[in-house]
């Protein structure tokens, strides 16, 4: 299944631009869903159709859903929420209280997350277009698994050796010991989310189907915060293919009152397609009026594809590449706005970490990698490359080793 994600600033036109790309994809002949994990919706209204938390038929070939977590956490997360929720009241936590902070911090998106694996599995769709969220809280959403799996082990561990043996013993010896110890359906649901999230990660960062696609406007604040989602989508593995810049006023016309704005775009446009290449621009116009209902859509559509499939790959480059010339390997990293002075490098254990900013990426080496010692990292043409040399070992493998990276 191609996985299409589109994200960008609040506004700029990600719920027209992944519609559209969906209504062009179900002409084509795909099966296709379009999932929108922004909690304030709007797909129903682009559609201009009523849509629910399951697949919505459209028409042929063309499903919708406004996934609504709540409904997917009462189911999978029950037996968890009630445990932690006895803990509160006991504590003397007011019920709906309980109830809100039951509700762990990243669970909503990671409900959201789970939809996608079901739909994959499912095999009923060729193409899933993602209609998310402003940038930020997508980005959490896009590098939950990655933040997620690195703890998911040791949790995991901790419930298959510590929990699980010492809850039977534990629970009876007395009442007020045994309600802090999570019932055993509470531990199988921890574990059955943790376990659907390591296929997660796998599927959003294969780079042969799933892509990112980036919705921007012609403005300063739209092009920062752009090329800062570019950097973290590449730190953590997705690959983007292309860039949209839409609500362009048309130069040819005379746009009144907006006839300098006009001139800001143009200025800023020259800086996207410079900044952001090789990656393909793709320039939208803006429209009379607001883009609602399929035929608007299909207009929409021809404007940013033309003839051409919308699943096709736009821009074909991995993000993260393993490479080897002669007995040294290199680590490479697409960061195309990184400032090398934010960049931090080290390796510990078969773990590569790499600190942007207040951002961090950790990539599992290769085996024929771990116990090799980094050498020095250098950022050349908006890649970071991270050399080890095949003749260098470790001498012991837990000393952390910190590089600053040289341009
Ligand atoms: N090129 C365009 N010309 C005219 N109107 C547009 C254009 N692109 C989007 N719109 C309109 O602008 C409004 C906001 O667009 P949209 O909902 O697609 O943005 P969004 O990025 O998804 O917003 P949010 O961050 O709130 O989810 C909608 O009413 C849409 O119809
Ligand atoms: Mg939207």
């Amino acid at each position: 299944m191609r996985i299409l994600t589109f994200t960008g600033k609040g506004g700029v036109g990600k719920t027209s631009v992944s519609a559209a790309t969906a209504v062009r994809l179900s002409q084509l002949g795909y099966r296709t869903l379009i999932l929108s994990t922004d909690p304030a919706h709007s797909l129903s209204d682009s559609f201009n159709l009523p849509l629910g938390s399951e697949p919505t038929k459209i028409r042929e070939n063309l499903y919708a859903v406004e996934v609504n977590p709540y409904v997917d956490l009462k189911k999978n997360w029950h037996a968890v929420q009630k445990f932690y929720n006895g803990i509160f009241q006991a504590q003397g936590v007011s019920g709906v209280m309980a109830d809100e902070m039951s509700i762990l911090p990243g669970m909503e998106e990671l409900f959201s997350l789970l939809r996608i694996k079901r739909y994959k599995s499912s095999g009923r769709y060729d193409v899933l277009v993602l209609d998310t969220a402003p940038t930020g809280e997508t980005l959490r959403l896009l590098s939950l698994p990655d933040t997620l799996s690195w703890g998911v082990k040791a949790i995991k561990n901790v419930t298959k050796y510590v929990v699980r043996p010492l809850s039977k013993p534990l629970s009876k010896m007395s009442d007020k010991i045994a309600q802090y110890i999570p019932p055993e359906d509470a531990l199988d649901s921890v574990d059955m989310v943790f376990d659907e999230l390591e296929g997660i990660r796998e599927i959003l960062t294969d780079n042969n189907k799933s892509t990112v696609r980036l919705v921007m406007n012609a403005e300063k604040m739209s092009i920062k915060e752009t090329m800062r989602a570019l950097t973290y989508l590449n730190l953590y593995g997705f690959k983007v293919d292309m860039i949209l810049v839409n609500r362009l006023l048309d130069t040819k016309e005379d746009s009144g009152y907006l006839e300098n704005w006009k001139t800001i775009q143009q200025k800023y446009l020259g800086e996207i397609e410079e900044g952001f290449s090789p990656l393909p621009v793709k320039k939208l116009k803006m429209y009379e009026k607001e883009i609602v209902g399929l035929k608007s859509l299909e207009i929409f559509a021809k404007d940013i594809y033309g003839d051409s499939d919308p699943s096709r790959m736009m821009y074909d480059e991995s993000p993260i590449k393993f490479v080897r010339n002669g007995d040294v390997y290199e680590v490479q990293l697409k960061l195309m706005f990184a400032n090398p002075v934010d960049i931090d490098v080290w390796v510990t254990g078969d773990e590569l970490f790499v600190h942007i900013g207040n951002q961090r990426k950790i990539i599992t080496l290769p085996i024929s990698l771990t116990g090799l010692e980094p050498g020095e990292a250098v950022f050349k043409n908006k890649w970071l490359h991270i050399p080890f040399d095949r003749n260098h070992h470790k001498q012991d493998r837990m000393t952390q080793q910190n590089n600053n990276v040289h341009n």
